[in-house]
């Protein structure tokens, strides 16, 4: 279960919602907790985070150091000692320029810097409509995961985020979502093998809260989530990682 804070929380915010989670979450044995934050808190998160959680980043550049001002490095986020970073989330690839080709850059520098990539595809409303969902996620699995290795593939989490259930309230049917993440796995098998597909976490995202989580956790291909407006509050947070448990 992974909560995305996007651009939510000071400093002061982020380390009261740790301390509140910390003592609460269940083992990491039972279900893994990362909490993807705001770079300028990540370092502050990581030497705080009990034995049941992970950080992650929320965003990098591909390059290891130089002229791009604002970016943050793979680099600089590994020895931060986040563990994750989100990667290609729509609010991303809508208003920062991020592209497939770019995105792909991405993953393959994170998991040359042991960072594992949160992936994140997912459609339209428009391309729903028109009924090209899988051709939309085949083409960004496929560009994106482009020179991944299978073994690296041990590393990634897909996230599919339906580009119109993102913080608007409107989930996606627990039976849609397991369709679209069913076919995310198939996409994988047939660009690795059945082991890899099988072992992948694809996780679902948009508007994931805690009176529809156990409906989507019980999916037989949603293998957890990518929580925004629902992981801020570190009482809907704990029940939405309870609810991986059961
Ligand atoms: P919401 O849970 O606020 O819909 O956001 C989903 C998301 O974009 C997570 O990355």
């Amino acid at each position: 279960m992974i909560a995305n804070w996007k651009m939510n929380k000071t400093r002061d915010e982020a380390l009261n919602f740790i301390y509140a989670v910390n003592e609460a979450l269940p083992s990491c044995e039972k279900v893994d907790t990362v909490v993807c934050a705001p770079a300028i808190v990540l370092r502050d998160l990581v030497k705080r985070q009990g034995d049941n959680l992970r950080v992650g980043a929320q965003n990098m550049h591909y390059e290891e150091s130089g002229a791009f001002t604002g970016e943050i490095s793979p680099i600089m986020l590994q020895t931060t000692g986040v563990e994750y970073v989100i990667l290609g989330h729509s609010e991303r690839r809508q208003y920062f320029n991020d592209t497939d080709e770019t995105i792909n850059k991405k993953v393959i520098s994170a998991l040359k810097h042991n960072l594992k990539p949160i992936l994140c595809i997912g459609e339209s409303l428009e391309q729903r409509e028109s009924g090209v969902t899988h051709d939309v996620l085949k083409q960004q699995l496929e560009a994106d995961l482009a020179g991944v290795s299978p073994e690296d593939m041990e590393n990634v989490v897909i996230a599919y985020e339906p580009i119109w259930a993102i913080g608007t309230g409107k989930t996606a049917k627990a039976c849609d979502a397991n369709e679209a993440c069913a076919y995310v796995r198939s996409v994988v098998k047939n660009l690795y093998n059945a082991a890899v597909a099988e072992e992948t976490r694809v996780l679902y995202g948009g508007s994931m809260k805690p009176s529809n989580v156990d409906e989507l956790v019980a999916q037989s291909d949603i293998d957890g989530g990518l929580v925004g407006g629902a992981s801020l509050d570190p009482e809907s947070f704990l029940k939405l990682v309870n609810a991986c448990v059961k």
